[in-house]
């Protein structure tokens, strides 16, 4: 074969087309699918509006320094009230980053600690070498300073393994952590040299819903990660914040993770269009979450976590029915519906007939099985299905004089 001929063929060979026959009516249906899902708000799609705006974002490379990056990363900085801030791929990266970063003086130390306790696949031990210890709030809903005290370790003797980082989630699960609590949590540990960090992946809602700025709500904390592909429907990305110091040293590890990436400008812009027009929606959302909260209780099933903003975890045992049945019958309508277990995540792109439809659907499962024979009021109380088991204190030994002197 000349080797033009090869050459023709291997351009052949790398070729693709990935888009289907029928994409734009495959995307139609596919954001038919999102606004009947209850499964996430990460799975909410970029709309046409939101693509229309990040097409027109600069071109450079954000390994040196993308312009729409850098108004967004600079905007981020304000909002939160902190010096700096980095555009990640995802929340992930971005709560790991943030712990690399405390860890790096000292990471061949040993580490003691919590935090991504049960997600994040794992990374913390993996990237930061830092042992995790996750608190359960007593009181079944938020961490109190009590059981901040009661689990910190506060020790110069050589068997402990010092507290060095406390991370709270807020949202956590869709629940609100009372802002007085954070505030005294975050005093105590500055008063020990502990650092706080945020997974405020859903920090937005509780902006909406309280009224207390994003700068507040950041004060108390050292360092924030932030997403924009959860409830604000951007496609990709979120960000961290924290001091110069702190954000130079995540930078760094962004880098070295595989995380620099370059012309992020249009991911910069889908976010940007997310804080501009989405944010606005969430109080709507809020609204949804708790149509759906009042009318499975006035059907008789159990709340066991209420729609303080997108979320509500619910038990519908009371009735005589399961999960299992629930999600079976729901993707079985002529217009599916899709979610998991026990939590019900409402998003932007919910609409109010997928809320009023699964009603019906619980409504009716409920009164089959009243028909045929389960009586409600022999049930006895269910056990609260969950615990807000998704909060961390992040302990990692690290040389916390030395990092706060940075
Ligand atoms: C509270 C919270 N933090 C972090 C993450 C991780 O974010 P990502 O999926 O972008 O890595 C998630 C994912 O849903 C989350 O809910």
């Amino acid at each position: 074969m000349s080797s033009i001929a090869a050459q023709a063929k291997i351009i052949d060979e790398v070729k693709i087309d990935i888009l289907t026959q029928t994409q734009d009516a495959d995307n139609a249906k596919w954001l038919r699918d999102v606004s009947r899902s209850f499964v996430s708000d990460t799975i909410t799609a970029p709309t046409e509006d939101m693509y229309a705006y990040a097409v027109r974002a600069s071109l450079g490379d954000d390994v040196y320094n993308e312009p729409c990056t850098k108004i967004l990363e600079t905007h981020m900085a304000k909002l939160t009230g902190k010096e700096a801030a980095l555009f990640v791929p995802s929340g992930t990266m971005s709560n790991q980053l943030a712990l690399r970063a405390y860890c790096h003086l000292t990471i061949s130390k040993k580490c003691a600690h919590t935090w991504a306790f049960r997600y994040e696949a794992g990374g913390t031990a993996f990237h930061s070498g830092a042992q995790l210890e996750c608190v359960l709030p007593s009181n079944g809903h938020h961490l109190t300073l009590e059981d901040v005290q009661n689990n910190v370790v506060i020790s110069s003797d050589v068997h402990s393994c010092p507290t060095a980082i406390i991370e709270l989630e807020n949202t956590l699960n869709g629940t609100i952590i009372p802002q007085e609590e954070v505030i005294a949590i975050s005093d105590y540990a500055h008063s020990n040299g502990i650092i706080m960090h945020l997974d405020g992946a859903r920090i937005w809602h509780v902006a909406a819903e309280t009224g207390t700025s994003i700068k507040d709500l950041c004060d108390p904390f050292d360092s924030v990660s932030l997403c924009f592909s959860k409830g604000l429907g951007a496609p990709i990305g979120s960000c961290l914040v924290g001091s110069q110091a702190f954000i130079t040293r995540a930078r760094w590890f962004r880098k070295m993770f595989g995380g620099g990436m370059r012309q992020t400008g249009f991911m910069a812009a889908a976010a940007a269009y997310a804080l501009t027009y989405n944010f606005a929606k969430l109080l709507d959302v809020h609204a949804l979450a708790r149509k759906l909260e009042v009318g499975l209780e006035e059907i008789g099933v159990k709340i066991t976590s209420r729609a303080e903003t997108c979320m509500v975890f619910y038990d519908p045992s009371p009735v005589g029915v399961s999960y299992a049945e629930i999600v079976s019958r729901a993707g079985s309508l002529a217009s599916p519906i899709k979610l998991g277990g026990s939590r019900l995540v409402v998003h932007i792109q919910t609409t109010e007939e997928t809320i009023d439809d699964f009603l019906a659907l619980v409504r009716e499962l409920a009164q089959e099985k009243k028909a045929a024979g389960f009586d409600p009021s022999a049930q006895k109380g269910q056990p609260n299905g969950r615990a807000n088991t998704n909060i961390y204190v992040k302990v990692a030994q690290a040389d916390v004089a030395k990092l706060q002197k940075e």
